[in-house]
């Protein structure tokens, strides 16, 4: 079957990384770039209220009735402001997305001590399918780098992932600093 007619799951180190950091407390997630929410559908709960963002009105509609989800229908890589405040989530998670040219805005959504869970594809994937564009392809250590500045490093990752296709991907948890 072609990858793109299979249904994705969530990434099981996304959803344990929320689990490890939540603890008690109530927390705002931002799901950038949602898709069909696989991540918003399985994280929302009583405790962990969604902010999920896409330009795709029709993978909105999938889950704009569950609770504790907030959709937002908007284009990422326009130049307009984001419809979003300023420091107001715990955790911000970007799976299988990557646009350079904005990519650091998303350090002033996060509160001081939140959590950036990054995950998606790294030069290599181009051998097992696509994406396979470098503009999809993160280079390596390249998360790190981007958010040296404001972020310290809780765990890095690049390599090949089994778990919905074979990919290569990176991963990275980084804590956002408090201001210098
Ligand atoms: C490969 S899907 C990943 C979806 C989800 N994060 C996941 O891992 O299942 C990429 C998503 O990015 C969204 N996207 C692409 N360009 C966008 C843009 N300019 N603004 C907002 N969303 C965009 C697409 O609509 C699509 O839902």
């Amino acid at each position: 079957m072609k990858k793109t007619l299979l249904k994705l799951k969530p990434s099981p180190w996304i959803i344990n990384q929320v689990e490890i950091v939540q603890k008690r407390k109530k927390i705002n997630i931002l799901d950038f770039a949602s898709g069909g929410g696989r991540h918003s559908i399985n994280l929302a709960s009583n405790r962990r209220v969604i902010t999920a963002i896409d330009k795709d009105r029709s993978k909105l509609e999938l889950y704009k009735n569950i609770k504790n989800i907030n959709p937002i229908c908007f284009d990422l890589e326009r130049n307009d402001k984001w419809p979003l405040e300023k420091e107001s989530f715990d955790v911000i998670i970007v799976t299988n997305y990557l646009y350079r040219p904005r990519i650091r805005e998303l350090e002033s959504f996060l509160k001081i001590g939140g959590f950036l869970f990054y995950e998606t594809f790294a030069v290599g994937n181009e051998k097992y399918g696509k994406p396979s564009n470098p503009d999809y392809l993160l280079k390596h250590m390249e998360l790190l780098k981007t958010f040296k500045n404001d972020f310290e490093t809780m765990y890095y990752f690049q390599g090949k992932t089994i778990e919905n296709e074979v990919a290569i991907i990176q991963r990275c948890s980084l804590k956002k600093r408090p201001l210098k």
